[in-house]
This record gives C-alpha cells, structure tokens and sequence, in this order.
C-alpha cells in the first residue's frame, strides 16, 4: 500500500528510542522516523532542504533534528528554525521538511498522507509485547497471499492478526518497493505474560518465516 492509500506500518515503536532518528522506505519513498526527547515520534521526507542529506542521519536535540551535514535544525512541524552559518538570522517559513501524518498503534508507528485514512481496527487490542520486525525478499501481495493460507486474518491491507497455538500476533505489512516488504510483529498481550522466553519463541518463529516465504511456491 502506498502513503497516499491508508495508514502504513513502518516501525516497532520499541525500535525507535527517544532521541533517536531511523530512515525508512514505502514505496520506494524514503522517510525519517524520529522520536524527540518528549517521546512524541514524527515522518518527514528523508531529505534535508539545504542540499539532501537524509535526515536519518542527523542528530536529535531536544524538540529539534539537525542535519547532520551543516547543522540546519528543525522543529517538530518540520520547520527550519536555526541555521549555524547565520546564527541571526530570521528564517524565512519557507524551509520546511515533508512531513507526513503518523500515529502509534499496537506497538507499531504508522505513516500516511491521507487525512481520511482509518486505522485498521483489532478487537480486544490492550497491551502488547514486541517481537521484531523482519524484511522478506518478496513483494507485499504475495507475502499476504502466503500468509493468508497459513490463518492469517487481514482486516486490512497493511495489518493481519494470527493465533498460533491460541497466542495472538499482530503483522503489520510494509511495502518497501515492488520486491521487498517488511512485516512488524508484535504479540496482541501484556509483556507480563510475554515477554522473555515466548517473546524470544516468536521472534525465532519470526526469522524462520522469513526464509519459509522467500523459498515458498506462489501462491495461485
Ligand atoms: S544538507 Fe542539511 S544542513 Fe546542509
């Protein structure tokens, strides 16, 4: 699915700590995903205005990212507040990232473009424990195709839920580009119950699915 289409996966909200900053594809679009020092994660375009350096690889300050190339700094709308080369200098409004609408849920962070999208909706979503995310050489119908004949259930095009043995996982699924997608996974309950040896269970689980698509027969 495409930004503009609905809301996107594109990262374990537990993979992305305060201050730090990651870069992501959808699409073949390259994003930020950056959390500030509050918490609150934002997705820009992964280019700076000056001259494109991505943003992923700046430095996060505060409520600001800056570049890493020569230092511009950007608050949380995307906004060019501080140039180091013209410390007075007034910025004019008009340098300002791409940024894209996010959202956190079920322990994922979401993008889109689309201020009508709705957010693909899980039943009896409380609590829930990471597991990771993996990246599987394949596009994004057919990994869904394969896990659909496997139970997953797909209340949406970017997100399924599947029990093994009566646990609830949650996969969110990213199109990276027409070959490559990444699917997040988390456990649909409370890390009290989860996390340690089923969390590292499911992870296992998670990497020999991985190889398990990428060598599977399409699916008709
Ligand atoms: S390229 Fe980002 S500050 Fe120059």
């Amino acid at each position: 699915m495409k930004l503009e289409e609905g809301w996107v996966p594109i990262v374990l909200s537990s993979s992305l700590e305060a201050a730090t900053s990651t870069g992501v594809v959808v699409d073949g679009r390259e994003l930020v995903v950056w959390r500030d020092n509050s918490g609150e994660a934002h997705v820009w375009e992964d280019r700076c205005p000056h001259r494109g350096m991505r943003l992923s690889f700046g430095f996060v300050r505060g409520d600001h990212i800056a570049c890493l190339y020569h230092g511009w700094q950007y608050d949380g709308a995307g906004q060019c507040r501080h140039i180091p080369a013209h410390p007075s200098l007034d910025v004019p409004s008009t340098i300002k990232v791409p940024t894209y609408l996010s959202q956190e849920r079920y322990g994922v962070i979401w993008a889109t473009t689309s201020a009508d999208a709705l957010m693909p909706d899980v039943a009896s979503a409380g609590e829930i424990t990471p597991v990771r995310s993996l990246y599987v050489d394949r596009p994004a119908k057919s990994v869904r195709a394969m896990l659909e004949q496997a139970g997953l259930e797909c209340p949406s095009e970017t997100l399924g839920v599947l029990s093994l043995n009566a646990d609830p996982l949650l996969v969110g699924i990213q199109t990276i580009s027409p070959v490559k997608t990444a699917l997040h996974v988390v456990i649909l309950g409370t890390p009290a119950v989860y996390a340690g040896a089923r969390q590292k269970h499911y992870a296992t689980w998670a990497a020999n699915l991985r190889f398990s698509l990428e060598h599977a027969a399409e699916v008709a």
